[in-house]
């Protein structure tokens, strides 16, 4: 994708994490993932189906939870060019909204036709995100403390001062004593590992590194922004139930395999999230002067921009 398809596209996605991100409103703190759920993926749809060219969804959130979802192969837009693929989650960190608790996100990514790779058949893959020194310096099958003392090394930091982010799951409870142990910060959200990357790459990182195993949607579309800004990224895939890794077997996808960067997005990208409770990355929508005003972040071609967008009042309550 060229500079003035990007540029193109960005209105685009702005418009579908926006009108996502405002449909949801109504269902933060309603204790109802789903419903939050169908009303941010219904308006990104709704959204989607206005703009020019054909995109395709190569990876879309939803399956591993059985919730409303963009699907894989589901193409939107009004036709003709151009031409981009997609990797979607219309409201990342469900739970989040319904307990009406900070950072949950619209967000979307749009690549080159045929960049994406086509991995959904995994719902989980194992992710090591971080700032553009770590690139070839780190390796996804170190053992954390190894990773723990290369970060040291080529950033300059003592161990003590490295801050980690990993999700607050069973499944991290090993990795998150281990960098404990070798003196590390580590920040442990309960949700949220697109935010958490972020953290890791943009300018003025909060954190140093994003580890641990989160969704497979999430790690294509992260994988799309650590591209723009040239951070670093490898990726394995990490079946966690018998049903999803006979899919992966199935679809002929290896759980062995190191993802390097320029596999898990291998053309130039765009990324785009909306604020949809507040939190560190980007403000809950609010009203003002008879407008909603929301907050998003496009990252695209080496650049992070913060977009404040005013609308009609008529947008859904909150
Ligand atoms: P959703 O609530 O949108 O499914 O995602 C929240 C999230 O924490 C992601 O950030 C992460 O990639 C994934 O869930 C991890 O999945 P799980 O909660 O099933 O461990």
């Amino acid at each position: 994708m060229d500079a003035g398809n990007l540029a193109e596209l960005e209105p685009v996605a702005l418009a579908a994490t926006r009108a996502a991100a405002l449909a949801c409103q109504r269902w933060i703190g309603r204790g109802s993932p789903d419903d939050a759920d169908e009303a941010a993926t219904e308006a990104m749809r709704t959204a989607l189906a206005k703009a020019q060219g054909l995109g395709t969804v190569v990876i879309g959130e939803g399956a591993k939870d059985k919730a409303p979802m963009l699907f894989d192969g589901e193409q939107v837009g009004k036709g003709g060019e151009p031409a981009f693929d997609i990797a979607v989650d219309p409201l990342e960190c469900t739970k989040l909204c319904a307990k009406g608790l900070p950072s949950s996100l619209a967000t979307i990514a749009f690549a080159q036709p045929g960049t994406m790779p086509p991995l959904g058949a995994a719902y989980y893959m194992d992710k090591l995100v971080g700032p553009r020194a770590l690139r070839g310096v780190l390796n996804l099958t170190d053992p954390p403390e190894t990773t723990l003392q290369r970060t040291s090394e080529v950033l300059g930091k003592p161990i003590q001062d490295l801050r980690i982010v990993v999700l607050d799951k069973p499944r991290h409870e090993e990795l998150i004593e281990r960098l404990q142990r070798a003196g590390a910060e580590v920040s442990i959200p309960p949700d949220g590992d697109v935010a958490g990357a972020l953290a890791a790459i943009l300018p003025g990182a909060e954190a140093d590194l994003l580890m641990g195993i989160g969704g497979t949607p999430e790690g294509v579309m992260t994988a799309c922004a650590v591209r723009a800004l040239g951070a670093f990224m490898q990726a394995r895939l990490a079946p966690q139930r018998p049903d999803e890794e006979q899919a992966v077997a199935s679809a002929g996808l290896s759980t062995e395999r190191i993802y390097e960067l320029d596999e898990l997005a291998a053309g130039e990208g765009l990324f785009a999230a909306t604020g949809i409770t507040g939190g560190p990355l980007l403000r809950r929508p609010w009203r003002q002067d008879g407008h909603v005003y929301t907050e998003s972040i496009v990252i695209a071609a080496g650049t992070v921009r913060t977009v404040v967008e005013a609308g009609p009042e008529t947008a859904p309550n909150h």
